[in-house]
């Protein structure tokens, strides 16, 4: 099973990417193949509705998106991770989502069905600062919506409130061993 996890956070070894590698270590009890792509270290223009993509279902800004396309449609399972700023998901996150319009064209007008045609699931991994009871709404329908457009059914979601300071998940073993669980979940279902 391929596995591609998008990480959000421009903070290296932050809050979001330790829960992910927790996620991963999960995963890979069960033998997953997993790639992480960090996009802070990916040069991704925000999409520019030109429309190029409603003709063809590729889009047309050549930029390092289009070394990702591939990536999305080889993948089984699909993990965004982005920690919350103000109420969704971080910019970089955001871009690449809304570069998954060539995708969204592709499915919706076009109706090209991707090649392959098993179904592929993915899910949302998020932290926040705060604990409100709305802090993560925003952040999961951008993720379900975006998800959708990538041709992958919503499978869930693991989030943790109340972390801030750089690797203060790190002090929190419930949630490291929940993310732990959420990876060998992923990896069974
Ligand atoms: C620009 C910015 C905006 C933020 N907005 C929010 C917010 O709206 N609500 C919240 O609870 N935390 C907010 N935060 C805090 C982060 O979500 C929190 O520090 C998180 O743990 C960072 O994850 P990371 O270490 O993976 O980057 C914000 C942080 C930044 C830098």
């Amino acid at each position: 099973m391929k596995v591609l996890v998008i990480l959000g956070s421009p903070r290296k070894g932050g809050n979001t990417e330790i829960l992910a590698d927790r996620v991963v270590e999960g995963m890979k009890d069960g033998s997953a193949d997993v790639e992480l792509i960090r996009l802070a270290d990916y040069r991704i223009s925000p999409c520019l509705a030109c429309g190029g993509c409603e003709k063809t279902g590729c889009c047309v800004i050549q930029d390092d998106m289009q070394k990702l396309y591939p990536r999305i449609d080889s993948a089984d399972r699909l993990i965004l991770v982005s920690p919350i700023y103000f109420y969704g998901v971080t910019a970089f996150l955001k871009a690449f989502i809304d570069r998954c319009q060539a995708l969204w064209s592709r499915k919706y007008l076009l109706r090209q069905p991707r090649q392959g045609g098993v179904p592929r699931i993915g899910y949302l991994v998020s932290a926040a600062a705060t604990k409100g009871e709305k802090i993560f709404d925003g952040a999961i329908l951008t993720a379900k919506y975006g998800l959708d457009a990538m041709d992958f059914k919503y499978g869930g979601a693991l989030l943790v409130k109340g972390v801030d300071r750089k690797g203060a998940v790190n002090d929190m073993a419930d949630e490291l061993e929940r993310a732990r669980q959420f990876g060998r979940n992923i990896a069974e279902g």
